[in-house]
């Protein structure tokens, strides 16, 4: 477990908080305040100190805390923040999805366009690669959330957080995207308890 995870969880529960009652406070997204909780992604500077002073704690100390982790993560499981080489061309076919990069991202091509996004689903971390694409409409395979891949935009009422939209470019027979540093999650390996939507 993190340092922040750690600290965010004695907090809450220190305080009889949950993550819904936090994140309104800080005018972020619940699933935001969710994956920062579970280890998944790392909040920015400006994020953590408006953390950090909600708790009443001092935002320099948890700063070092989180910057001291992420020198201690080995480079090769950062996320790069430059263009990386995740698949071949011929791999993504029209209307077709390609889970990459570590589980991370996904790239899809609708309409002859290749596009790419987190793979984290904003509502509870459903690998949105293992679920539909019709058109330029993904479907999560745990409750059916759907958003737009080429905006990002949430477009069903179970979840309004956009999903990031990462550049993409094609270089000879690859295909590159830049990921940005802070905002990957990685989707969840089981889907809590919720009631799945059918179709
Ligand atoms: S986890 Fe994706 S809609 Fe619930």
């Amino acid at each position: 477990m993190s340092w922040l995870t750690d600290r965010l969880t004695r907090l809450l529960a220190e305080g009889g908080l949950t993550v819904e009652v936090v994140a309104r406070q800080l005018a972020i997204e619940r699933s935001r305040l969710a994956n920062i909780v579970a280890g998944a992604a790392v909040p920015n500077e400006s994020l953590t100190r408006r953390i950090a002073r909600l708790f009443g704690e001092d935002a320099d100390e948890w700063l070092n805390h989180i910057h001291k982790r992420a020198d201690e993560t080995p480079a090769a499981a950062r996320p790069p923040t430059d263009f990386t080489k995740v698949a071949k061309v011929a791999e993504v076919p029209e209307g077709a999805m390609r889970i990459v990069f570590e589980g991370l991202a996904v790239i899809a091509r609708v309409e002859g366009q290749l596009h790419a996004f987190g793979n984290a689903c904003p509502h509870a971390g459903g690998a949105l690669g293992e679920g539909l694409l019709k058109g330029c409409v993904v479907k999560c395979p745990w409750h059916a959330g759907r958003w737009d891949v080429t905006t990002g935009k949430a477009l069903t009422l179970l979840e309004t957080a956009a999903i990031p939209i990462f550049d993409v470019r094609v270089v000879g027979d690859d295909i590159e995207i830049r990921l940005e540093d802070g905002v990957v999650a990685a989707p969840a390996s089981a889907p809590p308890n919720l009631q799945k939507t059918p179709g």
